[in-house]
């Protein structure tokens, strides 16, 4: 099994059901030896969870809530992620900058390109000492991409609790941001692993793990 930091993020549109699986793949690694930070965007950070509460509540533009994205972002990687990898740590986050790519981009058509100047502010660790072993631009090592139909997914979110400012939107909006995952994973193919979530949980599980197995991470 490999040592040293490890991040992966977990991703999908809101109701595929990724967030149930994170804590028992972080018990998994637990009990493979490894020391595991849960963390969540946005958010994550005392600063960036009161910059969460704003975005998912109160009406703003796009581009304003493109870059509080990215600026929680920018505190989370800094406070949080990089210091865990330093460590040695496995983080396991729910949601990185793919979700401003699928949401801000795909599901508010903000410009592709400009969302990647964000990300090369937000996510620049030159002046860490990390940047030697993982490059200039923070990413994960492996993002895991719950997949499922906007409309499958909307009848599981049904009910659930009020919805934000996101789970209130649109099938169509759902389609956009699906579509930017995929647009995502094509230009990212090394780091994206593709789940099919309309499979019961127990099978959804299965191959979360078989993919860490695959890679000699559990
Ligand atoms: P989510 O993981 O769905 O939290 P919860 O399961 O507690 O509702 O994340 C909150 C919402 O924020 C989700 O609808 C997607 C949205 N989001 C963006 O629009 N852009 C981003 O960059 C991130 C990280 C999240």
């Amino acid at each position: 099994m490999r040592e040293g930091g490890l991040f992966i993020s977990f991703e999908g549109i809101d109701g595929a059901g990724k967030s149930t699986h994170i804590a028992p793949l972080a018990e998994a690694l637990r009990a493979a030896g490894r020391v595991v930070v849960q963390t969540r965007e946005p958010g994550g950070t005392p600063l960036a969870e009161r910059i969460r509460d704003l975005v998912l509540h109160q009406p703003m533009d796009a581009q304003t809530e493109a870059l509080l994205m990215f600026a929680a972002r920018r505190d989370h990687a800094r406070q949080v992620i990089a210091p865990a990898l330093a460590r040695g740590e496995v983080v396991l986050c729910d949601r990185f900058a793919d979700a401003s790519f699928a949401y801000q981009g795909g599901g508010r058509g903000l410009d592709w390109q400009a969302l990647g100047e964000l990300e090369r502010l937000a996510q620049d660790i030159r002046d860490l000492g990390l940047w030697r072993e993982r490059g200039v631009l923070l990413q994960p090592d492996l993002t895991l991409w719950f997949d499922l139909a906007p409309a499958e997914a909307a009848t599981r979110l049904a009910g659930a609790r009020l919805p934000d400012r996101f789970e209130a939107q649109p099938v169509a909006f759902f389609d956009a941001v699906r579509a930017a995952y995929a647009r995502r994973a094509g230009e990212h193919p090394a780091r994206f692993a593709r789940i099919d979530s309309s499979q019961p949980r127990e099978a959804v599980h299965a191959a979360v793990r078989a993919i860490l197995h695959e890679r000699g991470w559990l």
